[in-house]
C-alpha cells in the first residue's frame, strides 16, 4: 500500500538531528533537564476566564496556579506579555496516510513537529480498516506509524470501509482501547464508501458502546456522474474538482447522516463541512435539540473557489474533498464558531507536494491526489482572523481549538484546559507577533503552502508537551517518541 513521498527526496527534507543541529544525546539533555517549571507572568486563557497568573509543572502535569508563585523551579519561562493557552487539539490529521496512488507528505515525526511549532500537542489521527482487513490490524499498523516519531501526543479514530458482524464486535473493543470514534464515507465508492444501511448499524452500534461516528457528507453517487461527465466533455482542469463536488452534494449528504443518527438516536459529528448550505442542515438539527456536532477548517475560512482558477496547474493545491467554496458566504461559517453551531476547527492535514504528487492529475482533475497542508497555521490563522477581526472571542478561540475538541473526543479535562491536574501541554503565545506564512519557513514536509506570503499576527513561542519543553522561543527542542498514544473516553 505504502510508496515513497517525492518530498523525501528533495535536497530540503532534513531530519530533526540535522535540521536543528543535535544529535540525540543532545536533544535528550535539553529536554528532560527539567522537574519542575515555573511560567510566570502570563495572562493564562481557557475557554471561560482568563487572568494574569503563574503555573507550576511539575513532571508531566500542571500543579499549581497562583498569582504570584515565588517557588524554585528547574526552568524558568517568563511570559508577561504573551498569552498562556491550553495546547491545541487537532482531531482530523491524515499522517503517513497512502491515498490517490502515493502517502500523505509529512510522517508522525514532521507532521507533529510542524503542529508543535503552530501550537499544537495533541494530534487525532485516522487510521484506515481497508476491505478485508480487520480494524485491529488498522490500530496496529497506525500505531506502529506514530511510535518512536511522534514528538507530541496522538490518538486515532478508526476510519470504517467494510462492516460486518465481526467490525461491529471490534468496534466494541477498539472503544475499550481508547480508539472511541469511527469515521465514515458517504463518498468516494470503491474506496472508502460505506453504504446507508452499513452507516446505520454503524451509527446503532455506536449507541451502546459509547463511541462516535465522524461522517465524511458528501454525495459519492452523484459526484461520480458529475466527475464522468466533466471529464467526457475534456473538462479535466482542477477547477472542475470544485465544479464537480456542488454544496448541495454536502448538504444532502450532512441531511442524511443526521437523519439516520436520529433514527438510530445517537450523536453525529460531521468532519470538515465546507459549506452554508451544509451548515444550515446542521442548525437546523440542532435548533431541534438533536446531538449534532460539526468542525469546520481554516481553508473553509480563508480560500475559496476562486484559488483553482488560478493559472497553469496551481489550483490542484487546493483539491481537497469537500471542496473550497464561495467567499461571500463564509462569513456564515463565522458566525456558526461563534454561536456554537460549529464547535471546533481542525485542520484535516492531508499534504501532498505538487511535484509528483498533485502532479499526477495533470491531465485528469480526478487523479490529483485530496488533500492540502495545514496542521502548524491552523492556531495563528484562526486567532488573526477570528480574535483580531472580532470575530470571535479569546475564550471561544481557545474553545474551538482545544476545550471543545477534548470535551467531544474523550480527552478533558486531560487535556484542553489549564487546571491543576490536567497534563501540561502549554502553549506561551505572543498575540502582537506577525509573521509571513511560506513554505520555506514553516516545517511541513510540503513543497507550496495554501497561505503563501499571508501576514498573520499570533504566533507560537513556546511549547510544552506533558511537561516537557518541545518548543523555545521558536526552536524545536522536543525529541521524536517523546509523545505517547492517548487512550480516549467515551461520549458522556
Ligand atoms: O481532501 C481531503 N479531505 N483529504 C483527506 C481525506 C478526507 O476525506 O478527510
Ligand atoms: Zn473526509
Ligand atoms: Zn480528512
Amino acid at each position: 500500500m505504502r510508496s515513497a513521498r517525492p518530498c523525501e527526496s528533495r535536497g530540503d527534507r532534513i531530519s530533526v538531528s540535522s535540521r536543528w543541529g543535535w544529535g540525540p544525546s543532545a536533544i535528550e539533555k535539553k529536554t528532560f533537564a527539567y522537574m519542575r517549571i515555573l511560567i510566570k507572568n502570563g495572562t493564562i486563557v481557557t475557554a471561560v476566564d482568563h487572568y494574569k497568573g503563574d503555573i507550576v509543572v511539575e513532571d508531566e502535569k500542571i500543579a499549581l496556579i497562583g498569582t504570584t508563585l515565588e517557588m524554585v523551579a528547574d526552568k524558568v519561562i517568563e511570559a508577561s506579555g504573551k498569552y498562556v493557552l491550553p495546547g491545541g487539539i487537532d482531531v482530523h490529521t491524515h499522517l503517513d496516510m497512502p491515498f490517490g496512488g502515493t502517502t500523505s507528505a509529512d510522517d508522525f515525526e514532521s507532521g507533529t513537529i510542524a503542529a508543535a511549532f503552530g501550537g499544537t500537542t495533541t494530534v487525532v489521527d485516522f487510521a484506515i480498516q481497508y476491505r478485508g482487513q480487520t480494524l485491529q490490524h488498522a490500530w496496529e499498523t497506525w500505531m506502529k506509524k506514530a511510535e518512536r516519531k511522534a514528538v507530541t501526543d496522538y490518538s486515532f479514530h478508526m476510519i470504517i470501509t467494510e462492516l460486518t458482524d465481526q467490525t461491529e464486535l471490534e468496534m466494541d473493543a477498539l472503544v475499550r482501547e481508547g480508539v472511541t470514534s469511527f469515521k465514515l464515507f458517504m463518498a468516494y465508492r470503491g474506496i472508502f464508501m460505506l453504504d446507508d444501511g452499513s452507516i446505520f448499524k454503524a451509527l446503532l452500534r455506536t449507541a451502546t458502546n459509547g463511541g462516535t461516528i465522524c461522517m465524511h457528507a458528501e454525495n459519492g453517487d452523484v459526484i461520480d456522474v458529475l466527475v464522468q461527465r466533466a471529464l467526457a466533455e475534456g473538462r479535466t482542469a482542477p477547477k472542475y474538482h470544485a465544479l464537480t463536488r456542488p454544496a448541495r452534494a454536502e448538504a444532502e449528504a450532512t441531511h442524511r447522516a443526521i437523519a439516520l443518527a436520529e433514527m438510530a438516536d445517537v450523536p453525529v459529528y460531521i468532519v470538515h463541512l465546507s459549506s452554508a448550505e451544509a451548515l444550515e442542515m446542521v442548525t437546523e438539527a440542532r435548533s431541534r435539540g438533536l446531538p449534532t456536532y460539526a468542525e469546520t477548517c481554516p481553508q473553509y475560512l480563508f480560500l475559496s473557489y476562486d484559488n483553482y482558477e488560478e493559472p497553469d496547474f496551481e489550483g490542484a493545491k487546493y483539491v481537497m474533498s469537500p471542496p473550497l467554496r464561495d467567499r461571500a458566504k463564509q462569513d456564515q461559517l463565522w458566525r456558526g464558531l461563534k454561536f456554537n453551531d460549529l464547535q471546533c476547527v481542525s485542520t484535516d492535514h492531508c499534504p501532498f507536494c505538487m511535484k509528483e504528487q498533485k502532479e499526477l492529475g495533470r491531465n485528469d482533475f480526478s487523479k490529483i491526489p485530496n488533500g492540502a497542508p495545514g496542521i502548524e497555521t491552523r492556531m495563528s490563522l484562526v486567532f488573526d482572523g477570528g480574535v483580531r477581526q472580532g470575530r470571535i472571542s479569546l475564550n471561544r478561540f481557545v474553545e474551538l481549538t482545544s476545550t471543545s475538541p477534548a470535551k467531544i473526543f474523550g480527552l478533558f479535562p486531560r487535556k484542553g484546559t489549564i487546571a491543576p491536574g490536567s497534563d501540561a501541554d502549554i502553549v506561551v503565545f505572543d498575540p502582537n507577533r506577525t509573521m509571513t506564512l511560506s513554505a520555506r519557513t514553516l516545517h511541513m514536509k510540503v513543497d507550496y503552502n495554501p497561505y503563501e506570503g499571508r501576514q498573520v499576527t499570533g504566533a507560537t513561542d513556546t511549547v510544552l508537551s506533558r511537561g516537557r519543553l518541545v518548543i523555545e522561543n521558536g526552536q524545536f527542542v522536543g525529541r521524536p517518541g517523546s509523545g505517547v498514544f492517548v487512550k480516549r473516553g467515551t461520549r458522556s
